[in-house]
């Protein structure tokens, strides 16, 4: 797992740049909902973990929490200080924080579970770090069928090249678009009242080839086997992508389904 963890510390150092076109308006459909489901209000001590751009922190702060965003990659920090420099970012591991225990309120983590080798490591580092009654919440992408943009660039990999690229292997991509699998994680790690409930974010991009080149440089994973296709088999894949993605043409533009799992709980009071 320690080559995973590079591998992907590798793909956000070099996806920082590309990140916030490509999903900066999908990720942050999902944050007013996270920070719902932690109770930031005033005064409320946040983490952001694997904040990226920063954009769930931006929100909170505005929402008057004392908010502090890690990030395990310095150009993500980079770009998290940049957008928002009156903010507070460091670099930091989602793994292995270097905070006391019992220092937050809230800790919210949007879009980086799926990322990261030891996502159990990480839950037990959010438990440590929040005092007792504080809010713990998480997003990832739903299932490839609900998640659609993700759904028909990966069928066309299947059908039209090879996802069996040498990737090192990792934790299963949508393991916990399943809500059970949440719920279980969350109390295995020792909190408590788990929810779990989907969202329904809407991808609106002007073609196919948007999908596919947000897919190609602003993610680790997906961007690697994309990397890897033959010139010809990515050709295929774009044309196969595109043919699927047509079916959700909104006048001019695509209303691509791109639905989201939140999942959050609480540590005993
Ligand atoms: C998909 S992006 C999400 C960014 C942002 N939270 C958002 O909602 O758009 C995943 C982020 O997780 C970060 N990340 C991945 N593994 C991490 C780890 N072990 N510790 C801290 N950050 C990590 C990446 O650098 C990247 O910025």
């Amino acid at each position: 797992m320690q080559e995973f963890r590079g591998f992907e510390l590798e793909g956000w150092q070099r996806a920082a740049e590309h990140y916030a076109n490509a999903f900066g308006s999908l990720t942050s459909q999902t944050i007013a909902s996270v920070l719902d489901a932690v109770r930031v209000d005033a005064g409320v001590r946040l983490l952001d973990v694997a904040t990226g751009p920063g954009y769930l922190a931006a929100l909170a702060a505005e929402q008057g929490a004392l908010v502090h965003g890690i990030d395990f990659s310095p150009a993500m920090v980079a770009e998290a200080e940049r957008r928002y420099p009156a903010l507070s970012f460091t670099e930091g591991d989602a793994e292995s924080l270097s905070f006391p225990d019992r220092a937050f309120d809230a800790v919210a983590m949007n879009f980086g579970m799926l990322h990261l080798a030891h996502p159990e490591a990480a839950a037990a580092e959010a438990y440590r770090v929040l005092r007792p009654g504080g809010r713990y919440a998480f997003t990832v992408w739903a299932a490839p069928e609900e998640a659609v943009g993700f759904g028909a660039v990966l069928r066309a990999i299947e059908a039209h090249g090879t996802s069996d690229v040498g990737l090192p292997p990792g934790p299963p991509f949508f393991r916990f678009s399943d809500p059970e699998e949440c719920r279980r994680f969350v109390q295995e790690a020792g909190f408590v009242q788990p929810e779990v409930r989907q969202l329904p974010l809407v991808w609106r991009v002007a073609s196919a080839d948007v999908v596919l080149d947000a897919l190609s440089r602003g993610g680790v994973r997906t961007a690697a086997v994309l990397r890897a296709q033959t010139p010809e088999a990515l050709v295929r894949i774009r044309k196969a992508a595109a043919m699927t993605l047509a079916s959700y043409a909104r006048g001019e533009t695509l209303a691509v389904p791109m639905a989201a799992v939140l999942a959050s709980a609480a540590k005993p009071s």
